[in-house]
């Protein structure tokens, strides 16, 4: 059932990459692009089953978009309001970024909620409107460490996205599960407790938006994700793909992530 919904292998920068480094990583993707990935993989992206994506922070996304340009790696911006423009010091809006030619925003990651007082309010907002502009939506959730051990883990899926998913259901709409206590600290989610957790999301999202739709919406993974326990991962049948932070950095790991992916679609 996932290899009909493809993969997608995101790479969430956060605060790491300036404009120079941003240019040399796609560089260095760019020139490697055929010795590193094989013949299957690159077909399974030219055909877009498989599909490659960056989170540059803002400053670098006219450089990622520029370097990136003509080759198969999307561009997506890590945070972005909700609103069009006005008084809000500091934010970016959706228009800003559709100028200059990003697709793709990133909505609701633990640290924009833990440090930046992002809630389930905020993400159902800021979901809502920028899938009314036509962006396409990487909605995280997930889990704390405590919650996790309180066995809570099925009511926090439940709230997050019964209180953060946008109204209307749009092919746009991509879930990023991602424990908190597994996000930068080497604890990956076993495959089993990945699918787990992925299930669970399905099931809500059928609640919300009917079986159909659910079947359709990619699920990707994130916490601690490298190229050596990516195979395991994507092998789930739930898991459609990686939200990867500190593995996407360096050009050869992002690049052993797409190939892992391109492997899981043959598998
Ligand atoms: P990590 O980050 O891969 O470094 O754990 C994932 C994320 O926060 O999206």
């Amino acid at each position: 059932m996932s290899r009909t919904r493809g993969i997608l292998i995101a790479g969430n920068w956060k605060m790491n990459h300036g404009a120079k480094a941003t240019r040399e990583f796609a560089q260095s993707v760019s020139s490697a692009w055929s010795s590193k990935l094989s013949d299957s993989t690159r077909k399974k992206i030219d055909s877009k089953s498989l599909q490659a994506l960056v989170f540059p922070p803002h400053l670098s996304l006219t450089p990622a978009l520029e370097a990136f340009a003509g080759s198969a790696v999307a561009v997506g911006a890590q945070n972005v309001h909700w609103e069009e423009k006005g008084a809000f010091t500091g934010e970016i809006s959706g228009s800003m970024l559709a100028e200059i030619g990003v697709k793709w925003t990133l909505v609701g990651h633990s640290e924009r909620r833990q440090y930046f007082g992002e809630t389930d309010q905020t993400v159902k907002k800021r979901s809502e409107s920028h899938l009314k502009q036509g962006f396409q939506v990487v909605l995280c959730i997930g889990e704390t460490r405590a919650e996790r051990e309180g066995g809570k883990t099925e009511k926090v899926i439940e709230t997050q996205l019964a209180q953060g998913l946008p109204d209307a259901w749009s092919d746009r709409l991509i879930i990023a599960y991602e424990p908190v206590w597994a996000i930068g600290t080497g604890l990956t989610a076993t495959p089993e407790q990945a699918e787990e957790a992925h299930q669970i999301s399905r099931r809500e999202i059928a609640k919300k938006y009917g079986p159909e739709a659910a079947a359709k919406t990619l699920i990707l993974y994130g916490g601690s994700v490298t190229p050596e326990n990516a195979a395991g991962l994507l092998a789930q049948p739930n898991v459609d793909g990686g939200l990867v932070g500190g593995a996407s950095l360096k050009p050869e790991s992002f690049l052993a992530l797409l190939e892992a992916g391109g492997k899981a679609l043959e598998a």
